[in-house]
């Protein structure tokens, strides 16, 4: 076991720079080149690399020897190499070679931590463990069936914006936001202000819809969670007949990068075929990405300027039905976490 009292201790201290055991989608493929690339997610330093057959590589980005960036490094065949005094080290965290003392007792030692990676859909994931090993076999990385059954083109969209996770997550499972804070945009201006809101259990998570009105603005959005893989919220965006029409949808959860910063990402994908596809496909690149730019910029600029401390003093109302039961979905599997920590470290 490595590194316990670097990890949260409570619940609530988890859920700042959130649950671990995961996949995340840490960043796009393509900003990943030919050498080492740092990056801060769940509050931690790690670097990723790609070795000779080009997968992605990543370890904790601190070197064994004495605690230099390894993204400051350089890629050695498969292995990583820390620009201080040259260790290597190898995709499971092992040392493989120290230059300065090539007999030294540090090398066959896995001394880093590696983290699971894949590449897919246009981005890499990284499945962070909570480090009690120091390295791990994880679930399989999944999608929503979305993903694979061929009806569906979209593209992925990532921005940082300056606010906890958990603020993001929240008002991904408030759809009737759409219908006030995104009045006047081009495809969310429609549609009742008011909304008595159903809820129901799925078999992969739960549905908040508004009852009263369907296929207008932002009135269903769903939870897949695949326990122990990861969470999506998925939401329907009906377009207008002026825009085109037809059913976009978006697939998304935060990505923390620390107690106050995320990385928001989401796939906007429709669900069309042929020629019509191609259109689609061309419209967005050449106008709906600044669309689309518009309305995150009002959701930024409302979540930056919460208080950190809101939670404590809001007042929930039925609309915000979606927001309660994600909050206690995550709380739940974070006071499982961290009561399966203490058991395995009184084991020890
Ligand atoms: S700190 Fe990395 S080789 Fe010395
Ligand atoms: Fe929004």
């Amino acid at each position: 076991m490595i590194w316990p009292d670097d990890l949260p201790q409570t619940a609530d201290e988890l859920l700042e720079t959130g649950l671990l055991n995961q996949w995340y989608l840490v960043c796009r493929d393509t900003d990943l080149g030919t050498g080492p690339l740092g990056l801060k997610r769940l509050d931690r330093n790690i670097v990723l690399w790609r070795d000779k057959a080009g997968k992605v590589r990543a370890l904790d980005d601190f070197c064994p020897h004495r605690g230099a960036r390894l993204s400051l490094g350089h890629v050695c065949d498969d292995d990583i190499a820390c620009a201080y005094h040259g260790v290597q080290l190898d995709c499971d965290g092992m040392v493989t070679a120290t230059p300065p003392t090539p007999k030294s007792s540090l090398v066959g030692q896995k001394l880093g931590v590696s983290y699971p990676c894949e590449e897919v859909h246009g981005g890499i994931w990284v499945y962070f463990h909570d480090r009690l090993e120091h390295s791990v076999t994880p679930p399989p990385l999944q999608f929503p069936e979305e993903f694979s059954t061929g009806e569906w083109s979209g593209f992925l969209d990532i921005r940082h914006w300056e606010c906890n996770w958990q603020l993001v997550r929240d008002n991904q499972f408030d759809p009737i936001h759409g219908s006030f804070l995104h009045v006047g945009t081009h495809i969310l201006s429609g549609g009742k202000k008011d909304a008595d809101m159903g809820f129901e259990r799925t078999e992969l998570g739960f549905v908040v819809w508004r009852k009263n009105q369907q296929g207008v603005n932002l009135d269903k959005t769903w939870l897949n969670y695949f326990p122990g893989s990861g969470f999506w919220a998925i939401t329907d965006l009906p377009y207008p007949r002026r825009e085109g029409g037809g059913l976009g949808r978006l697939f998304r959860f935060p990505t923390p990068i620390d107690a106050t910063h995320t990385m928001v990402w989401n796939y906007r994908m429709q669900k069309m075929s042929g020629w019509k596809r191609d259109i689609w496909r061309f419209i967005y690149k050449t106008k709906g990405v600044g669309r689309g730019l518009t309305v995150l910029s009002q959701d930024c600029v409302a979540l930056e300027a919460i208080p950190k401390d809101a939670a404590k003093h809001e007042s929930l109302m039925q609309c915000d039905i979606g927001v309660a039961h994600i909050r206690r979905l995550y709380k739940e599997e974070a006071e499982r976490q961290i009561r399966a920590r203490k058991m395995a470290v009184a084991a020890e």
